[in-house]
């Protein structure tokens, strides 16, 4: 059987993203107890810091009889100049999968490339497909499906953006994005997507929010762009997810955030800590999503 990587939402058939979504909610009700994972080794290539990612694979490969190992690009030779291309084949002689975030998409695409073991896309500047796994979880959790649910992206057009919009092409649901001018989703990703399935850019949060069963956003400067967090801040003014714009939406609405979060910038305190956040479920959601991965991948 050919290596199969897991670099974007696309990468797996809508069955596929279904498997692996009661895959793990097998694995959180604890109704699932083998170790597929026995003997085997994931390495995780880390160029941005992380909490969630490197302590939901690490444990869940732990859980799954077997090992990760945390490589900081900065500690490894990659750091020092040793092509993408070579790090992935002396890898592939080693471990039994590569996970790896980093700044540029094109390096994870050329990871795989070289790897002859499984790749799993950590983050790049593009995509966050891990996480929406985690999020699609927690979301079918409050609802019991995604069918005829709409989600409102309220904030920057970045990875986490660009990766609901392939969700919502995969998935066939209606995903509504309210962006600023100048820092909308990625324009190939988005028409792709909206081949398939609704998905409505608009300037108005409140446009976006009207109805919507998940209400979700992310900080609005990420990693690498800290140099242009003043600016983001001016032309993020009237993005900030508020009681207010969670009141537009389905009165039985989730509140979603990959975290971390910054408070009173992108979310009001009130709405993280309140009664429609799911933060917390989702972030655990990550442990059991990256298990279900990781065994369909290398188990
Ligand atoms: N949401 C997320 O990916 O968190 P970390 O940056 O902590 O891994
Ligand atoms: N968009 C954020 C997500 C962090 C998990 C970033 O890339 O920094």
């Amino acid at each position: 059987m050919p290596k199969r990587d897991f670099l974007a939402i696309p990468d797996f058939s809508a069955a596929d993203l279904h498997d692996l979504l009661d895959l793990a909610g097998r694995m959180k009700s604890g109704a699932y107890r083998e170790r597929p994972l026995t003997g085997k080794t994931l390495a995780m290539i880390f160029a941005k810091s992380s909490t969630r990612t490197r302590v939901s694979f690490e444990v869940g490969a732990l859980q799954l009889g077997g090992h990760a190992l945390f490589l900081s690009s900065r500690d490894i030779q990659l750091g020092r100049g040793e092509p993408i291309r070579d790090t992935a084949r002396v890898l592939s002689r080693m471990v039994d999968g590569i996970m790896i975030r980093t700044f540029a998409h094109a390096d994870v695409e050329e990871l795989a490339r070289f790897a002859t073991v499984p790749v799993i896309n950590g983050l790049t500047d593009l995509l966050h497909p891990c996480q929406i796994l985690a999020d699609l979880l927690t979301t079918i959790e409050a609802f019991g499906t995604l069918q005829g649910k709409t989600v409102a992206w309220i904030g920057d057009g970045n990875n986490m953006c660009n990766s609901w919009i392939n969700a919502a092409g995969s998935l066939g649901f209606e995903l509504r994005m309210a962006c600023p001018e100048g820092y909308e989703p990625d324009r190939d990703i988005f028409k792709r997507n909206a081949a398939l399935t609704k998905v409505m850019m608009t300037e108005d949060p409140d446009e976006a929010a009207a109805g919507a069963h998940v209400v979700t956003t992310d900080v609005w400067a990420s990693m690498g762009q800290e140099a242009e967090a003043a600016q983001r801040a001016q032309a993020f003014q009237g993005y900030l997810v508020n009681e207010a714009l969670m009141k537009r939406a389905d009165p039985a609405a989730i509140f979603l955030h990959c975290l971390p979060a910054h408070r009173g910038e992108e979310v009001t305190e009130a709405v993280l800590e309140g009664p429609q956040s799911r933060v917390w479920d989702e972030a655990e959601n990550r442990l059991h999503v990256q298990k279900a991965l990781m065994a369909m991948l290398m188990g």
